[in-house]
């Protein structure tokens, strides 16, 4: 069934919310990894989004309410029906038996590495989990890691678990026990400090970049990211060579400006939706 249809919506913190929504082309199809493209109306703009669980005809994602067009879906209700879903989207994360797998996910990016975690725990691998968020209200989805051989909490204020960020807890972690591989995912500053972390001890780390996209398909050059091989800079489309990189070759200052570079038109997109809709600071 492809209804797009809302089947339940929750909210896991500020802002946050979780959505579980019909669509069995990506509920069958899905892997860990990647993301559907949608969109909550005809005229709205496209939300890559990673998909964070399959169930039946449906897939779950979880979205923090930044801009307008997420701002729009999370005032969305169960029996509400999405203009579009477009997905699953981008290569599949390399899950396989490594030995030692190191996973970081920061503040909304928890969501993305659940279903990458519990793949490689399912591999045969030896899995430490790393979750950070600004204070204990949002460090989301924590009960669902109990599956992790080593699970490591942290928030920024010491309101839960370690104090200092998931970055701190690394440079602990890196430490005491040697890994094979790693991923990271959250914001951009984070995944580029964790990638500096990783290259200082050789170790490979998947990061999976939150660019701007627009078709998702490879074809409007949205998405086009530098990253360092042999040859040189090498232009890598997010949506279909992706959206996982090693975050050791990514180009991380062309990355973070192009991330920037419609901000003032972002911020102004959203005043303009709040005009029309109302105060939003109770999402
Ligand atoms: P825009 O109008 O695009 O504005 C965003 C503005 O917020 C920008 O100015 C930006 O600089 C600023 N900003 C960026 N990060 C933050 C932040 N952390 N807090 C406050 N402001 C910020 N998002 C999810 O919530 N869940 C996911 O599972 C997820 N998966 C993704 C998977 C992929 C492959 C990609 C490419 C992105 C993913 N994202 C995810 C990011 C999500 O697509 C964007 O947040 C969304 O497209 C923003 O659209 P918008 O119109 O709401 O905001
Ligand atoms: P946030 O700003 O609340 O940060 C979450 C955690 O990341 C912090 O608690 C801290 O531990 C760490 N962190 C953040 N900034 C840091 C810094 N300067 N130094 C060291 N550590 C730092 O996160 P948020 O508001 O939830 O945003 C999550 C981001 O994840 C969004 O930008 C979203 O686009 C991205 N995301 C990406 C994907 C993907 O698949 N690419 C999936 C989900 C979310
Ligand atoms: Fe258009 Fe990737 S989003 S090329």
């Amino acid at each position: 069934m492809y209804s797009n249809k809302i089947i339940s919506r929750k909210r896991l913190a500020k802002s946050t919310y979780e959505f579980w929504i019909e669509n069995d082309m990506v509920s069958t199809h899905a892997k860990p990894g990647q993301f559907v493209v949608l969109r909550v109306s005809e005229k709205g703009e496209r939300i890559p989004l990673t998909i964070a669980e399959v169930k039946g005809t449906s897939f779950r994602i979880v979205v923090k309410a930044i801009g307008k067009s997420t701002y729009d879906l999370c005032t969305r209700s169960a029996g509400d029906v999405l203009a579009d879903v477009v997905g699953p989207l981008g290569k599949p994360s390399d899950v396989k038996q490594y030995g030692s797998v190191l996973i970081i996910g920061g503040g909304v990016g928890i969501a993305a590495i659940l279903p990458i975690a519990k793949a490689l725990k399912e591999a045969g691998n030896d899995v430490t989990v790393i979750i950070g968020a600004r204070t204990l209200d949002e460090l989301i989805l924590k009960d669902e890691f109990s599956f992790a051989d080593k699970l490591i909490m942290v928030t920024d204020d010491g309101s839960s678990g370690y104090k200092g960020t998931v970055i701190d807890a690394m440079k602990e972690q890196v430490k005491t026990q040697k890994y094979d591989v790693a991923w990271a995912v959250g914001p951009a500053i984070m995944m580029k400090l964790a990638s500096n972390v990783a290259n200082e001890i050789n170790l490979p780390i998947w990061v999976s970049l939150n660019s701007i996209m627009i078709d998702g398909t490879g074809m409007c050059g949205g998405c086009r990211t530098l990253v360092k091989t042999q040859e040189g800079d090498e232009i890598k489309y997010v949506c279909v060579d992706g959206p996982e990189f090693d975050g050791r070759y990514v180009d991380w200052d062309s990355f973070m400006k192009r991330l920037e570079q419609y901000r003032e038109q972002e911020k102004l997109s959203l005043e303009n939706f709040i005009k029309q809709v109302g105060d939003l600071s109770w999402l």
